[in-house]
């Protein structure tokens, strides 16, 4: 599957939970019949997969990491992309979950660039590899514990309470489309001015499949396009060559 062991290290319990239940849905004693089963019935990878995917998200996941795109790496974007005559600024959130990143950046943008920017327009495009989770995104309603980070004086703004969930208003979703897809096969065109890949292929994948999916975002940003990885990951081995910048963990510009 691509994944490596320590990646699941902090959520080990929930995946063995859930593998434990196969094992008991499929009647089989231990690890080793499950390896078993695998390597005659192809037709249950599919099934473990889902069982390994960590699907955790919330908006404003890692706040600094927001504010300095907010205040920073936003507005050099969009101003370059306006320099060069781009009519939209492209953003690809990969590996989305129920959408809490890719709405969060759809906030930032209405919120606290498009009055800075009018003249440039934002296209947000979101994968993510699990129905369900894709589901959850387009219907766009929330825990409370999802949104507790959301800046509380535009909270009235962004959503409207239904039955206990809060739900993102229509107008602060219109940028965002969601799509169906792995990563390790296909990626969206671009290119793009900024991805956001966070806490997916830098923290469960194995190393080499890291090196071959970075080299395909890179080639999918824009020169001068940043690329933005979970606070507690690192890029494998030589970044892609990609240049860090300062003043925050995990963003990337490409040169
Ligand atoms: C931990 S969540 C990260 C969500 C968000 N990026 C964040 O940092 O808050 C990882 C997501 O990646 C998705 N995923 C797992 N394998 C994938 C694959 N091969 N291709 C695309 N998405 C995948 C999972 O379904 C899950 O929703």
């Amino acid at each position: 599957m691509g994944l490596r062991w320590p990646g699941f290290r902090k959520v080990r319990a929930r995946v063995c939970k859930r593998v434990g239940q196969r094992l008991r849905q499929l009647g089989l004693p231990d690890a080793s019949a499950y390896r078993g089963y695998l390597q005659s019935h192809a037709e249950e990878w599919p099934w473990l997969e889902t069982l390994c995917h960590i699907t955790i998200s919330r908006f404003y996941r890692d706040r600094g990491v927001f504010l300095h795109l907010e205040q920073k790496v936003l507005p050099e974007l969009a101003a370059a992309a306006l320099a060069r005559g781009d009519v939209a600024l492209r953003c690809w959130s990969a590996g989305c979950a129920s959408g809490e990143e890719a709405y969060t950046l759809a906030f930032l943008w209405r919120s606290r660039l498009m009055p800075q920017f009018p003249r440039l327009d934002v296209e947000i495009i979101a994968t993510d590899i699990d129905d369900d989770v894709l589901n959850r995104a387009g219907s766009a309603c929330y825990s409370f514990s999802s949104i507790k980070d959301f800046p509380r004086d535009w909270f009235q703004q962004a959503f409207q309470q239904s039955s206990g969930r809060y739900c993102v208003r229509p107008e602060w979703r219109e940028k965002v489309r969601f799509f169906r897809q792995d990563i390790r096969a296909a990626i969206p065109q671009g290119p793009f001015h900024l991805i956001l890949c966070r806490n997916l292929v830098f923290t469960y994948f194995a190393e080499a499949l890291q090196h071959e999916i970075l080299q395909r975002l890179v080639d999918r940003l824009e020169i001068g396009g940043v690329l933005v990885i979970g606070a507690h990951e690192s890029l494998p081995e030589g970044g892609g060559g990609l240049t860090r910048l300062p003043g925050c963990q995990g963003i990337y510009r490409r040169p």
